[in-house]
């Protein structure tokens, strides 16, 4: 019956339109093409009747070559010496996707140059990565699809200052690539043209490791890895474009997430990962669930009348047991998880970790009731009975891999989009995020002056004034 639903939703015909590069992200008028990005064949993408498929094949080789002569030393710092760090700038969908993957395959591929991260706006993520590195060692990507997003800005200022006052300024564009949709804020910023690697508006921030984005994976672990994660996901994007419906993975996941979100009231989910190496995976997938379906407008203007996407949270399965799984097992919300685990993990105790995931689903489904208990206490206390019947999907990956953990990410891109289907909504804009952001100069205005305006609600003034006066104390 849930089939028979994403049928009479026409998933079909909207996972066409996908891959077609229809203009399906309606509200800003433009294609959502990710599948292009990782298929490595001679297929075309068209976008508005041109053929994407070259200008992605030309970023990647850059990308590639850039990447390729930073990790054998032919590119070389503004004083001629080796690059040995690279810093990622960037912030939500222009950071979290090449964090977890950078950090995810550690140890596997490597030997490239260190490569670091910087997301936080309040720069003590970027100033403490810098207390370790050499100006004339490091390479800065500054990473943001508008190129004004105010935190990565902020960090990207920071960099700049800091090789500016080491080498120069005439060193900045010696040391900064950019990888953006707003190639004249780069060139402005100082970044030579030659630097600058381009993403499209057909690809959406969340969605974007796949592309120039990618380029600390490169960086640190190399082509081939990247080209693995790109076979990964392609793999899964051919199933999911061609498996009939009920044979099809994120068909199947996705309209799972249905049938517990509107048929069973479920307002959380939790993606647990019982191996260390995924650790940054919650992170990546709360973004792309929550930035992706968080609406409750659909298509038409209309208010979806069920629930949309739940709280998405979770982590580390193995630590999350010894913190919040309580809730998971007896807590009054019932909470679909997702189980991911790998069947090789590293270090003897592997089997052990796996054993705990399988004993976790196994307690949710089976619960702990009355009639378990025999003989030992003729009439248990309540506060020891589980209810039990609490789903679970388990996704037992062959090893952590690039190839598998491209798979893992498309899975879940496109179990987003069935789910975007049925309720009729647009996964691929995010305009929630932007009134924040309005709001954020006028109170910069009023705290930074200590002149606080009446034209903020009552709580908001009482908030700015407490902050002046304790600041001041
Ligand atoms: O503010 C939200 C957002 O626009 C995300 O959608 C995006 O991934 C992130 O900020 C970073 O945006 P940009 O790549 O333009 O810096």
């Amino acid at each position: 019956m849930l089939m028979e639903l994403a049928e009479a939703c026409q998933l079909e015909a909207a996972r066409r339109a996908m891959f077609d590069g229809q203009l399906i992200n309606l509200s800003e008028r433009s294609a959502a093409l990710h599948v292009g990005l990782r298929d490595l064949s001679d297929r075309a993408y068209l976008v508005n009747g041109s053929d994407v498929a070259h200008e992605i094949k030309r970023t990647r080789k850059r990308m590639y070559e850039f990447a390729e002569n930073i990790r054998n030393g032919t590119l070389k710092g503004f004083s001629g010496d080796n690059i040995n760090a690279v810093v990622h700038i960037g912030i939500g969908g222009s950071d979290l996707g090449p964090r977890f993957l950078t950090d995810a395959l550690a140890g596997t591929f490597n030997n490239g140059p260190g490569v670091h991260f910087a997301a936080d706006g309040a720069q003590t993520e970027l100033k403490s990565i810098l207390l370790e590195l050499e100006p004339q060692n490091t390479l800065f990507i500054v990473a943001s699809k508008s190129f004004t997003t105010a935190e990565t800005m902020a960090n990207a200022e920071l960099a700049k200052r800091w090789i500016s006052n080491a080498e120069g300024s005439e060193a900045v564009a010696s040391h900064f690539v950019a990888i953006t949709m707003n190639g004249e804020a780069a060139a402005n910023f100082g970044i030579s043209m030659d630097s600058i690697l381009p993403v499209w508006d057909w690809v959406g921030g969340r969605y974007s490791v796949w592309s120039a984005i990618g380029l600390p994976i490169v960086c640190a672990h190399g082509q081939e890895a990247f080209e693995q994660l790109l076979a990964g996901a392609h793999a899964m994007d051919k199933h999911f474009e061609s498996a009939p419906l009920s044979n099809n993975l994120p068909a199947i996941m996705g309209m799972l997430g249905i049938w517990y979100i509107n048929f069973f009231e479920a307002s959380a989910a939790a993606v647990l990962s019982y191996d260390h190496r995924l650790n940054g995976l919650v992170s990546y997938i709360q973004q792309l669930e929550m930035e992706s379906n968080g609406k409750r407008v659909n298509h038409d203007g209309q208010v979806v009348s069920v629930k949309t996407a739940p709280v998405l949270f979770g982590g580390s399965g193995n630590a999350g047991q010894h913190s919040f799984f309580q809730l998971l097992h007896q807590g009054s919300n019932q909470i679909p998880c997702d189980f991911i685990v790998s069947a090789k993990g590293v270090g003897e105790r592997h089997d052990e970790i796996v054993a705990n995931c399988f004993a976790q689903s196994e307690a949710l489904m089976r619960g702990y009731s009355q009639d378990d208990i025999t003989g030992v206490e003729a009439s248990p206390p309540p506060h020891l009975e589980c209810t039990g019947n609490r789903p679970s999907n388990t996704i037992l990956l062959d090893e952590v891999s690039p190839f598998t953990l491209g798979m893992l990410l498309a899975l879940y891109e496109h179990k987003v989009f069935v789910q975007s289907v049925i309720w009729n909504i647009n996964p691929f804009d995010q305009w929630g995020v932007e009134l924040g952001k309005k709001l954020v100069s006028g109170i910069m205005v009023d705290i930074t002056s200590g002149q606080i305006g009446g034209e903020h609600d009552g709580s908001t003034q009482g908030l700015m004034a407490a902050y002046c006066q304790a600041k001041k104390r």
